[in-house]
């Protein structure tokens, strides 16, 4: 089967990885991918929003299914370019639909979606220009902290947790008033704050059927012991021991089967994954967002311990057979470490050589490329995130370990990475 990917950070080299495995693969194509990706398929210089682009790429080199990586296509419509194109609409597509992408588009769709479905999460109201006033005043009465979230993509920063109301008003005139996020924050939506610990779960879905994949958790902040900025993610474990069976059985009862049977009974398109960001609140779980593509850095972690073959799965998903579809896990634990350019997540510079990353590491590590680019024959960071180290082991503190044993071996100028990841389980 010719497989085009669509992306290039250390979530698309986890999922070329994986697809390269499949004796259905042949050949995989990844745009733009990365060094990583380059070792599991063939890179193509293509703009992923240039939809004609891809879509003449999808027609010249006979691509039989497309995979998306990151929101972004998505949320700009790609799947509906593809299904309104006579050439392209008989492809294989894993996406949903512009629509079902609004789950993660606009938090708005998504806590209005929840609403009607009864799926639990925060409370919440949503404020623009036209009721300003009405936000602030409903600010002014709201319980601390109180929670700010810019309705459209903000490239992950679109969230403010305000710790008082003078701060939360601010917040509110900044995104609304002056457009801190552009388009994006033109609407906001105010919502309670939740206390507890979080986790991603993760489902394919066909429109109709679903199957959960293995969960994880994402060290978000910069720091040792969850301190200092957020990030796009600085490491990841699978599985989370606070998703045990009975927890997992609520999460499944009460948000995955109601949120797959809403996407059907409102007959949304929607072949491809469902990210739920989710938190334990004493036990029971509500969901914080909902994404839809896969999780980065999570996916380093989930693909590692997928033992069902990628392209199988994403098969019968296209054909609506994912009910006959078993996943397999790996049991071991699995932990991934990013390693991170100086200066992230603020300015940071580029193109320094990277040394060490492509030893032989044993069988139960793998080094993941992010933020890399080849140069003149050489390996450079292109990114914040550069790349990251996935290792399994029965035991998660040996995972830890065996990856910050080979993050020793690699070097880049202002290399960082956390030496925690994991801590609360280990
Ligand atoms: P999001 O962009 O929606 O993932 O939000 C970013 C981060 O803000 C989440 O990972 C949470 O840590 C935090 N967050 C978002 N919504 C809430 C909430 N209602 N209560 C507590 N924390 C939240
Ligand atoms: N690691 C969180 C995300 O991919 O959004």
């Amino acid at each position: 089967m010719r497989i085009l990917l669509l992306g290039s950070g250390g979530r698309e080299h986890a999922m070329a990885w994986k697809l390269n495995q499949s004796v259905w693969t042949n050949p995989l194509y990844i745009a733009p991918g990365n060094p990583g990706t380059a070792q599991c398929g063939i890179n193509v210089p293509l703009d992923i929003n240039d939809f004609e682009a891809v879509g003449k790429f999808c027609i010249s080199e006979r691509i039989e299914m497309v995979v998306v990586g990151p929101e972004e296509p998505l949320v700009n419509g790609i799947y509906d370019y593809f299904k309104a194109n006579e050439d392209l609409q008989k492809i294989f597509f894993i996406g949903p639909s512009k629509e079902g992408a609004q789950l993660e588009g606009s938090k708005a769709f998504a806590k209005a979606f929840m609403l009607r479905h009864n799926i639990p999460t925060a409370k919440y109201k949503e404020f623009t220009v036209d009721n300003y006033e009405e936000g602030v005043r409903y600010l002014q009465n709201h319980e601390l902290p109180i929670v700010l979230k810019a309705d459209g993509l903000a490239a992950g920063k679109g969230v403010a947790i305000c710790a008082n109301h003078v701060e939360a008003i601010a917040e509110l005139e900044w995104m609304i008033q002056e457009a801190k996020f552009g388009e994006a924050s033109k609407k906001v939506v105010v919502e309670e704050f939740l206390e507890g610990i979080e986790l991603s779960v993760f489902a394919i879905t066909d429109g109709k059927n679903y199957k959960i994949l293995p969960e994880a958790k994402d060290y978000k902040r910069i720091g040792e012991g969850d301190k200092g900025l957020n990030t796009g993610g600085m490491g990841a474990v699978s599985p989370v021991p606070i998703a045990t069976s009975a927890f997992m059985q609520k999460v499944e009862e009460r948000i995955i089967k109601p949120t797959i049977d809403g996407i059907y009974k409102e007959g949304i398109a929607y072949t491809g994954f469902v990210f739920f960001g989710l938190i334990d609140v004493k036990g029971d779980p509500y969901v914080i967002e909902y994404n839809c593509r896969m999780g980065d850095p999570e996916t380093e972690v989930v693909m590692t311990r997928l033992e069902t073959d990628l392209v199988g799965i994403c098969v019968a998903a296209t054909q609506q057979e994912l009910d006959q579809v078993e996943i397999r896990v790996d049991p071991r634990k699995a932990a991934t470490i990013m390693a991170v350019s100086r200066g992230y997540p603020l300015a940071f510079e580029k193109g320094f050589p990277i040394t060490g990353h492509d030893g032989k590491f044993g069988k139960q590590s793998l080094v993941f490329h992010a933020g890399t680019k080849e140069e003149n024959g050489k390996v450079v960071t292109n990114g914040g995130r550069v790349l990251c180290v996935t290792s399994l082991d029965d035991d998660l503190t040996e995972a830890v370990n065996i990856s910050l044993d080979v993050l020793s071996n690699i070097e880049f100028e202002g290399m960082y990475y956390r030496t925690d990841i994991g801590f609360e389980f280990r």
